[in-house]
């Protein structure tokens, strides 16, 4: 099957997932679950998000499809994930092992992507998914990863209310 249709039906098949799930911990579960299963260089998916009134800031995983990582919790100030988080912004690393911010996770892993996810315009937390493939997240895979943790903000939005 060609990526981008793979990548459309997975995207319709999370947008039905954000209707039929009732909370947001159950959502990201049933996320990580479809894109691990789905997405065939997606070699471990997982949620980071913001410890509430940690000081100092602090990233504590959520829910994970993939082996158990020693990163459990990380400092905004280290890794790929605390880099997504304390700027906002999307990180793609192409190869890790260029990357001097990356915490290892898995000794396959060769790229990775952490894309932020907001709720009510802040970040809470974010979206992490590590490939065994060089260069995996191309750029339509960035936006369905995009996509992915907008939902993810809707729906801790939706349950905030
Ligand atoms: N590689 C991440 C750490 C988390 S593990 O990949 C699951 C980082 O550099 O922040």
């Amino acid at each position: 099957m060609a990526v981008a249709t793979r990548i459309e039906e997975v995207r319709s098949e999370l947008d039905q997932l954000a209707q039929s799930t009732p909370t947001a911990q159950e959502f990201m579960r049933g996320m990580a679950k479809l894109l691990h299963e789905r997405m065939l260089k997606y070699n471990w998916v997982g949620f980071y998000m913001l410890e509430p009134d940690a000081n100092p800031p602090m990233l504590a995983l959520g829910a994970f499809e993939g082996a158990m990582t020693p990163h459990t919790r990380i400092p905004l100030n280290q890794g790929i994930c605390g880099a997504a988080a304390s700027s906002g912004q999307t990180v793609v690393v192409d190869d890790v092992s260029r990357d001097p911010r990356y915490l290892a996770c898995s000794l396959e892993t060769k790229s990775e992507i952490v894309v932020p996810i907001f709720a009510r315009g802040k970040v809470v937390g974010e979206l992490d998914i590590d490939s065994h493939f060089h260069a995996a997240f191309t750029s339509e895979h960035q936006e369905l990863v995009q996509h992915c943790a907008a939902l993810v903000g809707k729906k801790l939005e939706a349950a905030a209310q």
